[in-house]
């Protein structure tokens, strides 16, 4: 299989579109305009597991610009934008392997297809090319010199895997780069969740009750847009620090068998599994609107929505009506997978401009330096992260002031007191 997507002939519209999404990345294009000189990648093979996006193409470009080898499959059966996988074969030459709507056993099929490359480094979005070779693969791990990570679900799952000493190569973990997760996660899943539920929905996000489950970053970032479009946001958690911060940033904040009695419009974004159950539909006002923004869709008990509905109906594109045994109505979006990356385009290219520039430049740190590496889950370098804050600003054309001799004198000193 040299790649496998559903139509080549999308290619035009998926070519154009790379370009819009280029236009607002500037630090990766910077990146590529070195990486096309220096060619730090010359003989790596990449195998890339990433929501195949335009955004996506810019990172491919840039590892293909440093002379590696790439491959591209999917990281969730919903979110391939297709035109996207036609163009980068097409107008690229990059093998891919993913088709938006994909069954769970194509999705497999489409990362096996991925490992045949026999990478030398992992680039994964959620760790399903890491488990497939750790589960299946094994005989790949002496190729590997190490891997990258780019979520906060990824990165569980691999500390996870450190944590029983059962990995088996070092992997970066992108996600908590300062750059990454402060605006990707927060700026990023914020606008694109609520971007997948209006354009999934066309409801009024002004005046709803509109229930985040989850205070992490992306949480924040949803509650806030929400907010910002005038919702009453009803915020649930399980961490007390992080519920105080919602308290304090200025939500209401209760428990989920609260909130489903008032809630419209809910939003999960925990990581975590069933945070959506039987007990909760029960409680739920007719026409509700459920979705999830976390990376797996384990958030909502969907199978517990089977058994408790008489009726299900297909309303619109990413709306699924469930007719419960009272008669109320719940409606599933997005066959509860990440809405923002299911019914909308997923993160805009800002954010994701310096996301991938920490990958690019993770994988070029890792081509020099895995000899020094264990099998670790490893922090970007902070000089990295310093440096894509650094030109971030300056592209965005944003000065700040420096310290003074005198005042790092004063921040290097103890003597001085009251
Ligand atoms: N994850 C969230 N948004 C994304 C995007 N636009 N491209 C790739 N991965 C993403």
């Amino acid at each position: 299989m040299k790649h496998h997507i559903r139509d080549i002939r999308l290619s035009g519209k998926g070519k154009l579109r790379i370009e819009w999404a280029e236009e607002n990345m500037p630090v990766l294009r910077l990146i590529r305009e070195r990486f096309s000189k220096e060619k730090p990648l010359r003989g790596v093979k990449i195998s890339c597991c990433l929501h195949v996006t335009t955004e996506s193409a810019a990172l491919m470009m840039t590892l293909k610009a440093g002379g590696a080898d790439c491959v591209l499959c999917a990281s969730n059966p919903l979110s391939t934008q297709d035109d996207v996988a036609a163009s980068l074969v097409k107008d690229y030459k990059i093998p891919v392997f993913a088709i938006k709507g994909e069954d769970d056993k194509t999705y497999y099929r489409h990362i096996n297809a991925a490992l045949d490359h026999e990478p030398n480094i992992t680039m994964d979005d959620g760790a399903d090319l890491v488990s497939t070779i750790h589960s299946k693969r094994r005989n790949l791990v002496k190729g590997i010199l190490a891997g990258t990570e780019e979520t906060t679900t990824g990165v569980i799952r691999l500390k996870s895997l450190e944590k029983k000493g059962l990995l088996l190569f070092p992997v970066i973990a992108v996600n908590d780069a300062n750059t990454k997760h402060m605006f990707d996660n927060r700026y990023g899943t914020g606008q694109s969740t609520v971007d997948g539920i209006i354009r999934a929905t066309n409801e009024l996000i002004a005046g709803s009750n509109f229930v985040v489950a989850g205070y992490g970053w992306c949480g924040k970032g949803a509650a806030q847009r929400a907010k910002g479009m005038g919702a009453n946001v009803i915020v649930t958690e399980i961490d007390p620090l992080c519920a105080i911060e919602a308290v304090m940033d200025g939500f209401r904040v209760m428990p989920m068998r609260e909130a489903a009695r008032i809630g419209d419009i809910f939003v999960t974004v925990t990581g975590d599994c069933n945070v959506l159950r039987a007990e909760h539909f029960k409680l739920m006002k007719d026409g509700v609107i459920i979705c999830n923004s976390g990376h797996f869709n384990v958030e909502i008990d969907i199978p517990a929505l089977d058994r408790m509905s008489r009726k299900k109906r297909k309303m619109r594109e990413f709306v699924e009506e469930y007719t419960m045994k009272d008669g109320r109505r719940i409606n599933l979006l997005g066959e509860g997978r990440l809405i923002n990356l299911a019914a909308a385009e997923g993160h805009p290219a800002q954010v994701m401009d310096m996301s991938f520039a920490n990958q690019a430049l993770s994988a070029e740190f890792v081509k020099l330096n895995s000899n020094r590496l264990s099998n670790k889950v490893y922090a970007v370098p902070k000089d990295i992260d310093e440096k894509i804050a650094a030109l971030k600003l300056r592209s965005m054309k944003i000065a700040i002031d420096t310290l003074t001799a005198e005042q790092k004198e004063y921040l290097s000193s103890w003597e001085l007191g009251t």
